[in-house]
This record gives C-alpha cells, sequence and structure tokens, in this order.
C-alpha cells in the first residue's frame, strides 16, 4: 500500500505547524506549496532534517510550482492574506477569494480527486467559492473552525472545573465568526452536564449560569484574545492541531464525529450553505451529517449564525466571485 500524499497549500504560520504535525505523526509525504520563492522549500528542509531525531520517515518537501501537488489525496489550504489596518472586510473578502480562486483552479487541475480542508479566512466564504470554482463533491470540501471552536470552549470548561480536558466534550456550531454557537445543554464532563458540576462547585444556579454564559462569551472571541496577545498575526497551533485530527479521521477512516463547516442539503432546516455541523469523517470526507433536535433558543441562535454565513456569502457574490 502507497503512502497518502498529503499537500499543504500555504506555507505561513498555520502551514509550517501543520507540515510538522503531520510529519511526527506520520500521516505521509507532505508537500508544501507557497508563492514565496524558496521559504516553503527552507521550511520543509528544517522540519526534515530533524526527522532522525523525531523518529519519522515520511517525505517532506517545499514548493512553488502547483505541479507538485499533482495526485494529492488531502489538501489543505491556509494560503490568504491576514487583515492589515486600514483595510476593510470587503477588501479582505476580496483579495482572500482571488487567492482562493487561483488555489482552487490549481488544487482541480493537480488533485482532482482530493479531499480538501479549508482553514482560510472568512472561513465560510472561502469554503463555498472553492466548492464553486471546482466543483468537487461537497462532501469533499470542508472547512476547518468548530472543532477548534469546540477545543476552546472544552479547555475552559476544563480550567474552570479543574478537571482534565480529556474529560470534557463540549460543540460548538454554526458560522466562523462572533454569532457561533456554543452548545451549553450538551457541554458535559465524562457525561455529567457541566452545568450540573457548575452548580455544585458555587452551590448557586444563578452563579453557575453567569460563569457558564462567560466561557461561551470567551469562546465566540478566542480568535480575538489570541490575536491581541501575539499582536502580529492570529492563532496557529491550535488551528494546525485542529485540522489535523481531521485529517486524522479521514486518512485511517476513523469516522469520528466532529463539528466541521459542511455543505448542508437539509439537515438543520440549512439548505445549499457550509455551516459548522457535527457531522462523521471518514476516507469519503463528510459521510453523514449528524442532526439532533435543538430547544428554541439554540434554533434562534443558529439562525442568526447561519444569517450572518448567508450575508457574507452575498457579500462575496457582489464582489463578483
Ligand atoms: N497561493 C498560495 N499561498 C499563498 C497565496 C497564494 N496565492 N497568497 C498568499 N499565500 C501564502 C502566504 O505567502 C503565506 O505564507 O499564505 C500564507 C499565509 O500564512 P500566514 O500569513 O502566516 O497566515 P496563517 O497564520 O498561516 O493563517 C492562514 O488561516 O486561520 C486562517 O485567518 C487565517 O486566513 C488565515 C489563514
Amino acid at each position: 500500500m502507497s503512502r497518502k500524499k498529503i499537500a499543504l497549500i500555504g506555507g505561513g504560520q498555520i502551514g509550517g505547524v501543520l507540515a510538522q504535525l503531520a510529519a511526527l505523526r506520520q500521516l505521509g509525504n507532505v508537500v508544501m506549496f507557497d508563492i514565496v520563492e524558496d521559504m516553503p522549500q527552507g521550511k520543509t528542509l528544517d522540519i526534515a532534517e530533524a526527522a532522525r531525531v523525531d523518529g519519522f520517515d515520511v517525505n517532506i518537501t517545499g514548493t512553488n510550482d502547483y505541479k507538485d501537488i499533482k495526485d494529492a489525496d488531502l489538501v489543505i489550504i491556509t494560503a490568504g492574506l491576514p487583515r492589515k489596518p486600514g483595510m476593510s472586510r470587503d477588501d479582505l473578502l476580496t483579495t482572500n477569494a482571488k487567492i482562493m480562486k487561483s488555489v482552487a483552479e490549481n488544487v482541480k487541475q493537480y488533485a482532482p480527486n482530493s479531499i480538501v480542508i479549508i482553514i482560510s479566512n472568512p472561513l465560510d466564504a472561502m469554503v463555498t467559492l472553492f466548492k464553486k470554482v471546482t466543483g468537487f463533491p461537497s462532501n469533499k470540501v470542508i472547512g476547518q473552525a468548530g472543532v477548534l471552536d469546540s477545543s476552546r470552549f472544552s479547555s475552559f470548561i476544563a480550567w474552570e472545573l479543574g478537571v482534565s480536558v480529556k474529560d470534557v466534550n463540549a460543540m460548538v456550531l454554526g458560522g466562523h465568526g462572533d454569532t457561533m454557537v456554543p452548545i451549553v445543554r450538551y457541554a458535559n464532563v465524562n457525561g455529567i452536564p457541566a452545568v450540573e458540576l457548575l452548580e455544585k462547585k458555587f452551590g448557586d444556579k444563578a452563579k453557575a449560569k453567569e460563569v457558564m454564559k462567560n466561557m461561551v462569551e470567551r469562546t465566540k472571541m478566542a480568535g480575538g484574545e489570541v490575536i491581541k496577545l501575539l499582536k502580529t498575526g492570529s492563532a496557529f497551533y491550535s488551528p494546525a492541531s485542529s485540522a489535523i485530527a481531521m485529517a486524522e479521521s479521514i486518512l485511517f477512516d476513523e469516522k469520528r464525529v466532529l463539528p466541521v463547516c459542511a455543505y448542508l442539503n437539509g439537515e438543520f432546516g440549512i439548505n445549499g450553505y457550509y455551516v459548522g455541523v457535527p457531522a462523521v469523517l471518514g476516507s469519503n470526507g463528510v459521510e453523514k451529517v449528524i442532526e439532533f433536535e435543538l430547544d428554541s433558543e439554540e434554533k434562534a441562535l443558529l439562525d442568526n449564525s447561519v444569517n450572518a454565513v448567508k450575508t457574507l456569502v452575498a457579500d462575496m457574490e457582489r464582489l463578483g466571485f
């Protein structure tokens, strides 16, 4: 059996961590593409030269030529520019949509059978555009947001309750923005509702509710919290780890149930849009969207988030994409 080929489009901050994690976990041979001359070659050479110490033996190379991603099984895209001072949201959308269009055309040409995970922002628009340009089946074009947002929410719950994060399950649905929807009702520690544990901790329902509300707000703003501290750039370790979890489920056909940005055909009452929902990820990409009952408050929050996605996609279309 031959090794899988993983193409990373974008060799910046997230691309670098993706390459290292993919190598450490021996997910397959890695090729990193970037438009910056020599940079992906340098970054991957640096990672490859640690193989003896780290004990991996996959091939890891960098390129400025799309031909080298030929027949990749899995493509992970982080190409794009971050928002700069003075740049409007529309400016950023136009810039990154142009980049995504060229990336999509090249992936379509050189890796037409690949499964694609997109991380570039604004995520919901970028995933929509990639699918439109390539015409790839929707199960093979997936966005990464929910795995990270859910991991952040789980971390905050674990820290607050003083328990291992390994035992916390919490899920965030909706678009990748301020309107995302952390699902409080199902957040739990080894099956025990997190809210119940907070109530026990504080001996006070109102206080428990307030603490949970703060964790929900922190989750929604977590990307910004990291940006504010870093000052130059945005989160890169955690987005890379999250995409690698999705990649593993696909490459090893694990069928994990992960919250991902998936194309919906009526699930949760949503038709024709990419939205964060729980899905089974396996060797066919998104193999099934897992629907479950939302209460009226959750439904209203999800509708609000879907409206934000619709506005974003409409803006992108207005800008000519
Ligand atoms: N083709 C390929 N790569 C490109 C292109 C292009 N047309 N245009 C830009 N790039 C590359 C840049 O050269 C850079 O190396 O994309 C890379 C982006 O890397 P960073 O600026 O370091 O950004 P990063 O932190 O990795 O985030 C990437 O993911 O989470 C999102 O908001 C984030 O959209 C951003 C993306």
